[in-house]
């Protein structure tokens, strides 16, 4: 897919930018702070409505919309993409709501219809890399959870509503546990037993489903990674994979290929990891087994690269990972997903930037590469993809880099 119309307004530092991108790409260069990582995430919003880079949805908007006209403040982003024979519109609004200065309200619509995050998540499919993702690596599992989540949600829309179901169900556990433990009931009490039973069987029913999916989708692209980086680094030893609270064998992992077999294997696991935790869990006020307790672990010739692995090291496997989600993109959706490759090509050294520019070209996806050195996208492999500069807020297009 392509994507082939971008339009902003009142986004970050765009008060104004209306581009269209030919179905190769775009190599955009720019000056520190010209508003190229911008471009990027709003492209990366349109495919999963929520921006990489921050949580607060007020920060996207421009500092300065609505105040000549005394109006809310306001910004929106219009995307067309072409997939296969179909175009698709995607168009996302954020206001602020007048009078209460912290509540942004958003609103989206596809082909001009009003949809919710649900319906609109996987329109556009797009990975966005860049050098903050090494963090993926080095991070927090809450971070690799996030964009796990992220990822799964583009490809299978029934998975975002079991993780919103299965995050109520969690909460609602959660203060459930908090009011028990603050009482002193202990896991023996009859009252912890039937007030428990119910919301156990409703973690598990969800989370199970979360978890499952999670395991199969790690599985493939687990070994899509392992491919990728034993081309770029000539060496075949990464293993990625899931670890999760609700143990699960490797026999049962490699075996259970399907939804329908793996998930009643976890949800039976899943209880019985809560049957053990629960005097713990009444100890400490929280559901302690769960996909929010689970990560994702990468390992080199048995090592952990978080631990023992070298910056470089690391940077490899996050360029594996995300070439490999571009080709499971391309496997479940049938598509290619739109790759945008946000001043990675700086921190490669000039092997690796070869072997990364020559996968993507492999691919025959469309590019969107930034970088404020125009020398390091004056590249053969990249020589059929139009450049531009990205300079005030505006995008003009470059004759030669
Ligand atoms: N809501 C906003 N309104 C106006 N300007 C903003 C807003 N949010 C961010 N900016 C500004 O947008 C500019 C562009 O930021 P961006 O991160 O896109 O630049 P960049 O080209 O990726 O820079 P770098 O090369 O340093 O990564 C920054 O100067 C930033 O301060
Ligand atoms: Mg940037």
């Amino acid at each position: 897919m392509h994507l082939v119309e971008l339009e902003l307004e009142e986004f970050r530092s765009y008060r104004r930018l209306q581009l269209h991108l030919d179905p190769a790409g775009l190599r955009l260069v720019g000056d520190n702070a010209s508003g190229k990582s911008s471009l990027l995430e709003a492209i990366a919003m349109l495919a999963t409505t929520r921006s990489v880079r921050t949580s607060s949805e007020r920060e996207l908007i421009h500092w300065r919309s609505g105040e000549d006209l005394s109006l809310p403040p306001f910004s929106r982003i219009r995307g067309v993409v072409t997939r296969g024979d179909r175009t698709i519109e995607i168009e996302i609004a954020i206001q602020i709501e007048p009078g209460r200065t912290s509540h942004v309200k958003k609103r989206i619509r596809i082909n001009g219809r009003p949809v919710r995050v649900l319906d609109a998540v996987g329109s556009l499919n797009a990975v966005l890399f860049s050098p903050e993702d090494i963090e993926l690596i080095s991070g927090s599992p809450a971070g690799r959870r996030r964009y796990l989540d992220s990822t799964i949600s583009q490809l299978d829309r029934s998975y975002l509503r079991s993780l919103a179901r299965f995050s109520r169900i969690l909460e609602q556990r959660n203060s459930l546990l908090k009011s028990l433990a603050g009482s002193g009931i202990t896991a023996g009490s009859r009252q912890a037993g039937e007030q428990l039973d119910f919301w156990d069987a409703e973690l598990v029913a969800h989370g199970s489903a979360v978890i499952a999916r999670r395991v199969l989708i790690v599985k493939r692209l687990g070994r899509l990674a392992a491919e990728r980086f034993e081309l770029l680094s000539m060496t075949a030893d990464l293993d990625v994979r899931y670890e999760s609270s609700v143990s699960l064998t490797p026999a049962q992992v490699a075996e259970l290929v399907t939804m329908d077999r793996l998930q009643p294997v976890v949800a039976r696991n899943f209880t019985t990891a809560l049957t053990a935790a629960r005097s713990d869990e009444l100890r400490r006020g929280a559901t302690l087994v769960g996909p929010h307790r689970d990560d994702v672990t990468f390992q080199l010739a048995g090592l952990d690269v978080s631990m023992h692995g070298s910056r470089g090291q690391q940077r490899l496997v996050v360029v594996a990972l995300k070439l490999a989600i571009s080709a499971l993109m391309q496997e479940i959706a049938d598509e290619s997903p739109v790759l945008m490759l946000d001043d990675v090509l700086s921190e490669l050294d000039p092997r690796h930037q070869a072997s990364l520019l020559e996968a993507t070209a492999a691919a025959g996806l469309q590019v969107i590469v930034t970088a404020t050195e125009p020398s390091l996208l004056r590249r053969p492999v990249l020589e059929r993809i139009p450049a531009s500069r990205v300079a005030s807020g505006s995008i003009l297009p470059l004759d030669s880099l």
